[in-house]
């Protein structure tokens, strides 16, 4: 039998003790009711839940257009910012060859943008697809979110001047809610490809979507392994009441009593950067679900051992205020021993023969042991390996908890009502018609 990610509890203990994390656990079962029932808050966004099922015939013509991107261009630019980028860039980052880009030999490019403003960063990505023979996947569910829409307007500009109007329309494949918004009727009108967002499905949770596959086909990752991994997870989580055996109802519970003594960072730390921008979309999950009246961990994230030389500090001495979420991968995936050297001058030789894992290893456990005596609570998850089906069953576990979480919190977990407010002051600030009050009173504030 294939083995699961799991979750282990054994250096919260002198925080919360087991029994009563399993308690939570158990009695977070009415959580897990309300989703599959669909009578929590939030309950008209629920697509995700049944994604690895739903997703499944539409996996193939994913596939196929991912494969015509790679057949008519060297580099697809992914259009899109939040739930409808981090997902796929983080199982590009966690799965890809570390140096893609730099490699020689023939391979094809994913690179990101609309997921900021910066004139610099724009500029440098058009003077970089001078050289290229480009494609572009847009994504945006709502089709009118402003970073990726200026940005999608830029490229399809420096497209069509490269290509022609006919040949960037071959070149543009959009991903959007299925009749509403700008992106919408932009494409009808240009004869774009499109993929839906299905209406149930909420940014952040869309990452099983053609949202998250298509770019990670695109990038030669496989998408149906990534699906059955999230499959698996599902089956082994979705309706399973025996909390003892649910590591989402599990971490779900672990966090929230952990908050419940002060505990109010969680910090998420991988002993590989591959695992980076899996932080950072698991910041958006929580960060967006959690964060509201008043209520929430603040997800924050860091990478060892590189930040051990930096905030590890804090960590072990600092505000007790967090408490650590290891994501512990077993097994690497390739293998390199550290040489052995006849004169020993960096006095290494101890070492020698060992492989950089065990190293990495001894270094994840021994920050585990020394934080923990910092007085600092310290969950697992264990992950075999990284690959496209555990990264599958990462994804399903971590939105399964979330929404638990949430729930345990009694916030909404699928609403993002925050995120307006800058919106409206950047409106306001650009005199976007309709946002003139707004403006005046800014402008006084300003003044102040
Ligand atoms: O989780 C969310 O809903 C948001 O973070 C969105 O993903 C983000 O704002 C992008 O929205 P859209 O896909 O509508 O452009």
């Amino acid at each position: 039998m294939k083995e699961n990610i799991s979750i282990d509890l054994k250096n919260t203990e002198k925080f919360i003790s087991c029994e009563e994390t399993y308690a939570l656990a158990q009695k977070s079962v009415i959580h897990l009711d309300s989703l599959n029932n669909g009578t929590g808050a939030g309950n008209d966004f629920l697509g995700w839940l049944s994604l690895p099922d739903d997703i499944h015939p539409t996996v193939s013509k994913l596939e196929k257009c991912a494969k015509h991107l790679r057949n008519i261009s060297d580099t697809t630019v992914v259009v899109g910012i939040g739930g409808s980028y981090l997902g796929s860039k983080a199982i590009i980052e966690a799965l890809s060859h570390s140096f893609s880009p730099l490699l020689q030999k023939k391979h094809h490019d994913v690179l990101f943008a609309g997921h900021n403003l910066c004139e610099d960063y724009i500029s440098d990505l058009l003077e970089l697809l001078y050289e290229r023979n480009y494609s572009i996947i847009v994504i945006s569910k709502s089709g009118t979110t402003t970073e990726p829409a200026i940005v999608f307007r830029i490229l399809k500009e420096h497209l069509e001047r490269r290509v022609g109007k006919a040949q960037a329309a071959d070149r543009i494949i959009a991903v959007t809610d299925s009749s509403k918004g700008a992106l919408r009727s932009l494409s009808e009108l240009y004869g774009y490809d499109t993929f839906d967002i299905p209406d149930n499905i909420g940014g952040r949770y869309s990452v099983l979507s053609p949202v998250g596959l298509l770019p990670v086909a695109v990038s030669g990752l496989d998408i149906s392994a990534l699906v059955k991994g999230a499959k698996a997870f599902e089956d082994i989580s979705r309706r399973n009441k025996k909390a003892l055996t649910n590591p989402s109802l599990i971490y779900a519970a672990a966090r929230n009593l952990l908050l419940q003594q002060g505990r109010s960072i969680e910090i998420l730390a991988g002993f590989t950067p591959k695992l980076h921008y899996l932080a950072e979309w698991w910041k958006q999950l929580y960060g967006e679900s959690e964060g509201k009246e008043g209520k929430g961990i603040f997800p924050a994230s860091v990478d060892f051992t590189t930040d051990l030389h930096s905030l590890g500090q804090y960590i072990q001495e600092g505000q007790r205020l967090m408490f650590e979420t290891i994501l512990s991968v077993k097994n690497p995936t390739k293998t390199l021993t550290i040489p052995s050297e006849t004169d020993d001058s960096d006095k290494l030789n101890f070492l020698a023969g060992k492989r950089v894992s065990e190293v990495n290893r001894c270094a994840e456990t021994g920050t585990i042991l020394a934080h923990n005596d910092g007085d600092v609570p310290v969950l697992r998850i264990d992950v075999p390996v990284l690959n496209e089906f555990y990264i599958g069953q990462l994804i399903y576990f971590f939105e399964l908890a979330c929404a638990i979480s949430g729930y345990i919190l009694d916030v909404n977990p699928f609403d993002q009502p925050g995120v307006e407010a800058y919106k409206n002051n950047m409106f306001a600030l650009l005199n976007k018609p309709g946002y003139e009050e707004k403006g005046k009173l800014l402008q006084e504030k300003m003044k102040k």
